[in-house]
């Protein structure tokens, strides 16, 4: 008779909290009374019950508002939903289901929701579609029963954001302090993102240091900064950033090479055959060639260039002079010369009987300056020419005082 007139109403989300109060509550009864109130407490454990769960769901993704009612044979009369989100900080009335309407909005219309459960079995569930960080919040389920009254239970409906990674290249240039080589980045994670450099092969050649913004949305921004020194041996090396969240399925690894960058070193001018030459340069990124003539233009029909090689197509003396590579990316510019004499005579002489000469590696851009000025009045193999970061421009007048000098010195020999 105790537990009969004992009215239990549970509210709670954990069901299985609830099934062991009410055993060991039944064990006591069933040890002292009657088998018939043994049956009675029966009905205790399946007393009116409105079971909901907490709800996780990833940004974009649907979430199952679950809601039923259990342990009663009352009328439902509406089934009432509630809720106190982000966007609407105050609980109100959202959403009401009726046997005969059916789903009516209180404040306008929201696609997004779906009444999933069923009125006759008092499954009052929702489905929220598309679902966004502003509808994270507490929703509650409320059934007007009769003649009991109101019954209801609450949901915690989290939502988890995963963040948007990158790896931004800090284009570190050749130099001997440290600086930043490149930041990772795992932007906006709820909950926070755990973000690290793999770095094993480079051990404390490199440094790294993660600062993390909150926002008042409870997203989190995070930073991971990898610096070193930038050295010509640390440049190509392989590194990885890894970046794990609750909000990610997996966590992600983004490939990373520590570039750095240097302008063209030395240009050189390498023969591939009797008539055909490559220029070569070290640079980061990769340098491009240009192959001009001074004072002329190119003999279209005598010379094909393709980039860093230059082909003598005719071997005669129109292409008599001096030619030019200028190798450049965006750090800086260089040069290397190629002088070209063809010897008059006769043309069906072998290939032997030209003379090509190659201009390696000497002297500043004088070469080219005192060719241009009438310097060069009789041929004599000058080597190549090295010049000019843009950066740093050098001092014209100085490098032409040397290199005149030495223009000088090797024309009176
Ligand atoms: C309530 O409805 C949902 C959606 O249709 C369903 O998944 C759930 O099993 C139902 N609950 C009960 C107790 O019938
Ligand atoms: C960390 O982040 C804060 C805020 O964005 C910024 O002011 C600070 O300079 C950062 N620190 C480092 C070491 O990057
Ligand atoms: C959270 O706030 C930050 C900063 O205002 C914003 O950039 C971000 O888009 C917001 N995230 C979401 C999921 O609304
Ligand atoms: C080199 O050539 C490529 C392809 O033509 C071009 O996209 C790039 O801008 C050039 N770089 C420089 C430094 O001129």
């Amino acid at each position: 008779m105790i537990c009969f007139s004992v009215k239990l109403v549970y509210v709670n989300i954990i069901l299985t909290l609830s099934r062991s109060v009410d055993g060991s509550y039944c064990d006591s009864m069933s040890s002292l009374l009657l088998p018939m109130v043994v049956l009675q407490c029966t009905y205790v454990v399946e007393a009116l019950q409105v079971i909901g769960g907490n709800v996780k769901v990833v940004q974009g993704g649907t979430a199952i508002l679950p809601c039923h009612v259990t342990g009663t044979n009352d009328d439902l009369t509406q089934i009432t939903w509630q809720r106190r989100t982000r966007e609407k900080p105050h609980n109100d009335n959202f959403l009401t289901i009726l046997p005969r309407e059916g789903v009516q909005f209180v404040n306008g219309g929201d696609d997004r929701f779906k009444y999933i459960g069923n009125f006759n079995n008092k499954n009052g569930t929702l489905q929220l579609s598309n679902v966004a960080l502003k509808d994270e919040g507490r929703y509650t389920c409320i059934f007007t029963l009769f003649p009991s009254g109101n019954q209801k239970t609450e949901i915690l409906l989290i939502v988890i954001v995963p963040p948007f990674t990158n790896i931004k290249d800090n284009l570190p240039t050749l130099g001997t302090e440290e600086v930043l080589f490149a930041t990772c980045t795992a932007a906006g994670s709820k909950p926070p993102a755990e973000v690290r450099w793999l770095t094993d092969a480079l051990g404390e050649k490199v440094r790294t240091t993660t600062n993390s913004t909150q926002y008042d949305n409870d997203t989190t921004t995070t930073v991971s900064s990898l610096f070193g020194v930038p050295t010509s041996e640390i440049n190509g090396h392989q590194v990885q950033c890894v970046i794990s969240s609750d909000a990610m399925s997996k966590e992600e690894t983004l490939p990373f090479s520590i570039q750095i960058y240097f302008p063209p070193t030395e240009v050189n001018i390498r023969a591939i055959s009797e008539n055909s030459f490559e220029c070569v340069t070290e640079a980061n990124p990769s340098a491009n060639f240009t192959w001009s003539r001074s004072a002329q233009s190119f003999l279209q029909s005598a010379v094909k260039v393709d980039g860093a090689k230059l082909q003598l197509l005719s071997l005669t003396s129109d292409l008599n002079g001096l030619y030019q590579c200028e190798a450049s990316n965006a750090y800086g510019t260089k040069h290397g010369q190629l002088y070209v004499h063809v010897a008059s005579g006769t043309c069906s002489a072998a290939w032997a009987s030209f003379a090509i000469f190659l201009l390696l590696n000497v002297i500043g851009a004088a070469a080219w300056w005192f060719f241009k000025s009438g310097y060069f009045q009789r041929f004599f193999p000058v080597h190549g020419d090295e010049h000019s970061d843009p950066r740093s421009p050098s001092s014209p007048g100085d490098d032409h005082g040397q290199d005149h000098q030495k223009l000088q010195r090797e024309l009176s020999r």
